[in-house]
């Protein structure tokens, strides 16, 4: 059986670690040759040592790059082309956390910084990508990783959800934009995913710290947003464009969690609200969760 990117080249951006690294020895488990850019040299050379143990050295490279920089982004596309000959594939995924003070403490430095790390970086990583898959002319996948945070308050700090929320608007841009030349643009809006960038220091802390957040028992982990690339960035996706793919264990469907599922409180009967007819429901059941749940 042939891989799902059999003959694509791709580039991931943060490919040394977490979401990034896992998507790369996904790709290159399924055909693809795949250029890592990252800041981080040591986690970088640690997913080449990996992939060859795999078998898979040959297929991946590595190119060390500041997202945000102009100049080292072309480097970076630059090396796709140079070493395997063209660029179907760009993963727009490099990120941090960026600036973590409340708004009102948060420096005009830390903003932009945050800013320039999270979105610029996608605009960058558009401009000359969409170039240099534009030139062979048979298409391709742009894929930015967004966030929950991007979608909604209260999942990221107020800077990164602010430029989550710009890669979510921008992905949409440029896909009517690039839709013409048969690149397809789109997002993943990731949820709490257990990577190093999270705080938390094992599985076990990372599902506490999603307890009564995420409906889905169990935790996130980088090849669930991988998979979510992998789909994107193969034909399978090739009338997916402009859209951003939610993967977060039912994170934003829990929504307020103002009224929880019956099944967990016991609740029952039917609620008739004001209509005037007996209304059955044991709705006093609700109380006590919403008092506990507000500790
Ligand atoms: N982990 C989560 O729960 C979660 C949730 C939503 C979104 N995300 C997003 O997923 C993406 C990947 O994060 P992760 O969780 O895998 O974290 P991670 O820290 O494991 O990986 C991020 C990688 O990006 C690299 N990087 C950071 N800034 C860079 C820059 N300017 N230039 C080049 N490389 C840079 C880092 O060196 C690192 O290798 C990020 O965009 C993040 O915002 C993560």
């Amino acid at each position: 059986m042939t891989g799902r990117l059999e003959g694509k080249v791709a580039v991931i951006t943060g490919g040394a670690s977490g979401i990034g690294r896992a998507a790369a020895l996904m790709f290159v488990a399924q055909g693809a040759r795949v250029v890592i850019a990252d800041l981080n040299a040591v986690k970088s050379q640690e997913v080449l040592d990996l992939a060859t143990q795999q078998g898979h050295g040959s297929a991946i490279i590595s190119q060390l790059t500041d997202v945000s920089e102009e100049s080292q982004v072309e480097a970076m596309i630059g090396s796709a082309v140079d070493a395997f000959g063209r660029l179907d594939i760009l993963f727009n995924n490099a990120g941090v956390g960026g600036a973590m003070a409340p708004i009102t403490e948060t420096t005009v430095e830390e903003w932009d910084r945050t800013s320039d790390m999270l979105l610029r970086s996608v605009f960058l990583g558009i401009k000359h990508g969409a170039r240099a898959i534009r030139r062979h002319g048979d298409g391709g996948s742009i894929i930015n990783t967004a966030s929950t945070a991007g979608l909604v308050g209260g999942s990221g700090p107020a800077a990164y959800s602010a430029a989550k929320s710009g890669v979510v608007s921008l992905t949409k841009s440029a896909a009517i934009q690039l839709a013409a030349d048969r690149i397809r643009v789109n997002a993943i809006a990731p949820g709490g995913i257990h990577t190093p960038l999270m705080p938390a220091s094992n599985d076990e802390e990372m599902r506490r710290f999603m307890k009564g957040r995420q409906p889905w028992p169990d935790t996130g982990q980088s090849e669930d947003i991988a998979y979510a690339a992998l789909y994107l960035g193969s034909d399978e996706a090739r009338f997916c464009t402009g859209s951003t793919l939610v993967v977060d264990g039912g994170l934003l469907a829990w929504g307020p969690g103002l009224f929880p599922h019956a099944e967990s409180t016991g609740q029952k009967g039917f609620t008739m609200s004001s209509i005037g007819e007996a209304d059955t429901s044991e709705r006093a059941l609700i109380r006590p969760v919403i008092v506990e749940n507000a500790e």
